[in-house]
């Protein structure tokens, strides 16, 4: 969460820090601010999002160094004071940071109890006078930047200019993202390389603790924790341009749903890939359990996942939210493959989980959206979603493209076994962006059918099997862009607790397709209308006897019971989007999330 960005070199500064934060405004949005070096430093924050930002700036501030920040709040509430960036007590240095600093009430009070005084509630602003208090005794930036690092604990990526010191930004990282970027004679510090891809044309990825000096004329130098200068490759960045476009669409989450299609056939492995695959299967059929790890929708794919490889390939999986595993003293052998989900590749506690499986030795696999992103560089064998950049908080087409390669990789793994299984699902999975595109004309039915029910308080959401984690999902999207409560339920639990909800304002979706499960999910329909509950059927096309039996229905093309959740998950999430517009609210940005969260 957070995002950050700097610019040194010949050009005005202002304008490529707007439009980094533009880039990075999926990483928070509830303030953001800019401090450009000119002479002396000139600070402007603002609670809200970029467009806030933008209309406080004036016009032209000149200057050719600066830093800047798009923020989601961890300590202290959205407000001007604890915008980044921020200045020291002595105003002579201007911090922007991503990360918590976990120690930083005993730091405070000890700074306070030296005559130091703050004027906001973050622990970011702790970091910084921890910085400038160093300064005073060192009067050496880069000492006093290492100093006071060496006495924090948790995560970090900042970037520090001064106040006397022109052309010159300071910037290191430990556990957040910091990558750092240049083309011709214009340098570049961010979060991602997102924000950059515009303006640099090749990236460097600093390592936890190294100190990166950005100058606007002699470049970009790197030292490590010991002050010793070190040497960073730089690789090539991919320059793109089509970031910021939501093309004809109102908001990103509605175009990058209808990219469906597109993105799903993205996903496909390559035949000219199957020797790396190849490998990548024997290795994880040498192993005697997976262990997925996830956040949030990542999560929902790998429980996916879990139904699929376990059915197809046999392989136990365990399941884990990756913020639970990395803290319960979890059982890693090295004959287990930990399989690692994240669109971003920079969810700090995926990160962390993954990085606890690598010290135990297992085998580590990294499924992720980003290139060159954080997880990547920390597993052993990467399977790419090549969805495109997602730009909406909630997301969409990277969860269809994770379930497609968990789906793969179960018909890999399982291809001997189940030659004409294998075989035939590999084709209908390559027959599904066209029944997206079905799926995706019904989106104005859709909506009237979420104006019928967009002022529900409350929903559930219920499924069996397979169709479980995308009542999972569908209840997730729903909540996280519309704000009506909703719950995900596997359809037989629901009358252990929830079915004492269900009235007649309480209405549900049922997920009901053509399995084994069939006749069960219409009987719990059957007991929440008892009961005056409403339902909402997904089913699929000629299923006559559910679309009977459910108040409203909608319905997808058949296709195989594996490739259901693809399929599936699509009508749920137009149900949300519309809802959501409905009730007025900012699909791309819903409050108080973010795309990436890098923080604990
Ligand atoms: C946040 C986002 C979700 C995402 C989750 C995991 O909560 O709002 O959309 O599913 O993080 O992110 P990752 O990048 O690891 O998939």
């Amino acid at each position: 969460m957070c995002g950050i960005i700097g610019h040194t070199g010949q050009q005005a500064t202002q304008q490529f820090l707007i439009e980094g934060l533009k880039r990075l405004e999926y990483r928070g949005y509830d303030s953001a601010g800019v401090a450009i070096q000119n002479g002396s430093i000139h600070l402007y924050k603002k609670k809200g999002n970029i467009a806030a930002l933008e209309g406080y700036l004036p016009e032209k501030i000149s200057g050719n160094c600066g830093i800047a920040h798009t923020r989601w709040a961890t300590h202290g509430k959205p407000n001007n004071e604890n915008a980044h960036p921020h200045m020291s007590y002595s105003k002579r240095l201007v911090m922007v940071h991503n990360g918590i600093i976990e120690n930083y009430q005993m730091i405070k009070e000890d700074l306070m109890a030296k005559g130091i005084t703050f004027s906001s509630d973050t622990d970011s602003e702790v970091l910084l006078n921890l910085i400038d208090w160093e300064f005073s005794l060192t009067h050496d930036l880069i000492k006093a930047i290492k100093n006071a690092l060496t006495q924090v604990e948790g995560s970090y990526a900042i970037a520090i200019i001064k106040s006397d010191e022109p052309n010159t930004i300071y910037a290191c990282r430990n556990g957040s993202p910091l990558i750092l970027g240049e083309k011709d004679g214009e340098y570049f510090i961010a979060s991602d390389a997102l924000a950059i891809n515009a303006f640099a044309n090749q990236i460097y990825y600093p390592e936890d603790k190294d100190l990166a000096i950005v100058h606007a004329s002699k470049g970009i130098s790197f030292m490590d924790e010991n002050g010793v200068p070190k040497k960073i490759e730089s690789e090539e960045l991919v320059q793109t341009n089509d970031h910021a476009q939501k093309k004809d669409f109102e908001d990103f989450m509605l175009k990058e749903i209808f990219e469906q299609p597109d993105s799903l056939r993205r996903s496909f492995i390559q035949p000219s890939a199957s020797s790396d695959i190849d490998h990548l299967v024997e290795k994880v059929k040498a192993c005697n359990r997976i262990i997925v790890l996830g956040c949030g929708t990542s999560w929902h794919a790998g429980l996916i996942g879990k139904y699929l490889i376990e059915k197809l390939a046999r392989i136990p999986v365990e399941v884990e939210y990756a913020s639970e595993f990395r803290y319960r003293h979890p059982v890693i052998q090295s004959s287990d493959l930990v399989l690692s989900i994240s669109q971003s590749g920079e969810t700090a506690d995926t990160l962390a989980a993954n990085r606890l499986a690598r010290e135990n030795n297992a085998m580590t696999l990294g499924i992720c959206n980003v290139k060159r992103s954080t997880l990547t560089r920390e597993t052993d064998y990467q399977l790419y979603l090549n969805a495109g950049a997602e730009i909406g908080v909630a997301s969409t087409k990277a969860f269809t493209s994770q379930v497609s390669i968990l789906t793969q990789l179960a018909l890999f793994i399982a291809k001997e076994r189940k030659e004409e299984l294998s075989k035939n699902t590999m084709q209908a999975l390559e027959a599904l962006p066209a029944k997206i595109e079905t799926v995706l004309k019904q989106s104005e039915a859709i909506k009237q059918l979420a104006l019928k029910y967009a002022l529900a308080n409350h929903f559930l959401f219920i499924g069996r099997g397979v169709n479980y984690p995308v009542a999972l999902e569908g209840a997730l999207k729903l909540k996280e862009i519309s704000y009506i409560h909703a719950e995900g339920y596997p359809g037989a639990e629901m009358k252990h607790g929830p079915i004492a909800l269900i009235d007649y304002s309480f209405p549900t979706f049922a997920i009901v397709t053509d399995d084994e499960n069939r006749s069960k999910m219409i009987s719990n329909i059957k007991e929440i209308q008892a009961r005056n509950g409403k339902v909402i059927a997904l089913i699929q096309e000629g299923d006559n006897e559910t679309a009977q039996v459910a108040d409203e229905v909608i319905s997808i093309p058949n296709t195989m019971d594996e490739l259901i959740p693809i399929l599936s998950t699509v009508p749920l999430q137009l149900f949300s989007y519309h809802a959501a517009k409905i009730r007025g609210c900012n699909v791309d940005q819903p409050r108080n999330l973010a795309k990436s969260v890098t923080v604990e």
